[in-house]
């Protein structure tokens, strides 16, 4: 089942330090607030680790909410660097980003391990966007299909598997060849992909079970409009534009109202 509101999900990666992340949010601090509180929509924002702690604060009796950019496989333990689900649920994370491809790649998560990381979030009540997508020479060589097949059913059989159901699940399509290059697929290749996600998840998770289904990758308020057309798609994963306020506002407005 389709959420019953659109998610923007602001990802600001590693772009901003501690102190850029927190003045960047006081500089737009009412503005970030109204856009947030109009209905039929949800704001998260996924800043780095550090920044997590005192941005919750901030958003503190907003409806703005918090989301990490990854979490730890592992419940707890010898894990140097890593950080557990438990620690994303005591700071407030509602939302969390797993197998973004920029860690697929440089952090050598496979599907296994992004598998064991939707867990670990289900425990806590943590909402996963999983991330999935075709590099541009499996999609040059038609074969984004197979590669996305590989990157979606494990992780979502093991959460169909899983028994808190109740807790709603997100899969944002972040095709690797549109990610901060301004490049973005056609309208029919999105239909394709997107009905066929929405089969998948509905034959593995079931009907009642609550997926949104995001579109990620070079999102502006140039090519917002677009995404919209597209019935399945409930909402965007921004990268760059999330990290100007006015392009970031543009595209939250232009998403709920074209
Ligand atoms: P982009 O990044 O909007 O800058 O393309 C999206 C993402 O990597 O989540």
């Amino acid at each position: 089942m389709k959420p019953n509101f659109s998610l923007i999900v602001a990802n600001w990666k590693m772009e901003l330090s501690l102190n850029e992340a927190l003045t960047y949010f006081s500089d737009y601090h009412d503005p970030f607030i109204n856009i947030a509180n109009s209905s039929g929509r949800r704001i998260v924002i996924c800043p780095s680790f550090p920044a997590l702690y005192p941005l919750k604060n901030m958003f503190d009796q907003t409806k703005i909410a918090l989301g990490a950019q990854d979490c730890s496989a592992f419940r707890s333990g010898a894990y140097t660097g890593q950080v557990c689900s438990t620690s994303l649920s005591q700071l407030g994370c509602d939302y969390c980003i797993i197998g973004h491809s920029e860690q697929r790649t440089h952090c050598c998560q496979t599907n296994a391990i992004i598998a064991e990381k939707a867990q670990r979030l289900l425990e806590q009540n943590i909402q996963p966007i999983l991330c999935i997508g075709e590099s541009k020479q499996d999609y040059e060589n038609k074969k984004s299909l197979s590669v996305l097949e590989k990157q979606l059913v494990s992780v979502i059989t093991s959460i169909a598997e899983f028994e808190l159901t109740e807790v709603p699940i997100y899969i944002a399509y972040e095709p690797v060849w549109a990610i901060g290059t301004g490049v973005i697929p056609s309208h029919d290749y999105l239909i394709n992909i997107f009905d066929w996600l929405n089969q998948q998840t509905m034959a593995i998770l079931g009907k009642e079970r609550i997926v949104g289904l995001l579109y990620g990758g070079s999102v502006s308020e140039q090519t917002t409009s677009h995404f919209k057309e597209i019935q399945a798609i409930s909402g965007l994963l921004v990268g760059k534009a999330s990290l100007d306020f006015q392009k970031f506002n543009n595209i939250v407005n232009l998403y709920k109202n074209s």
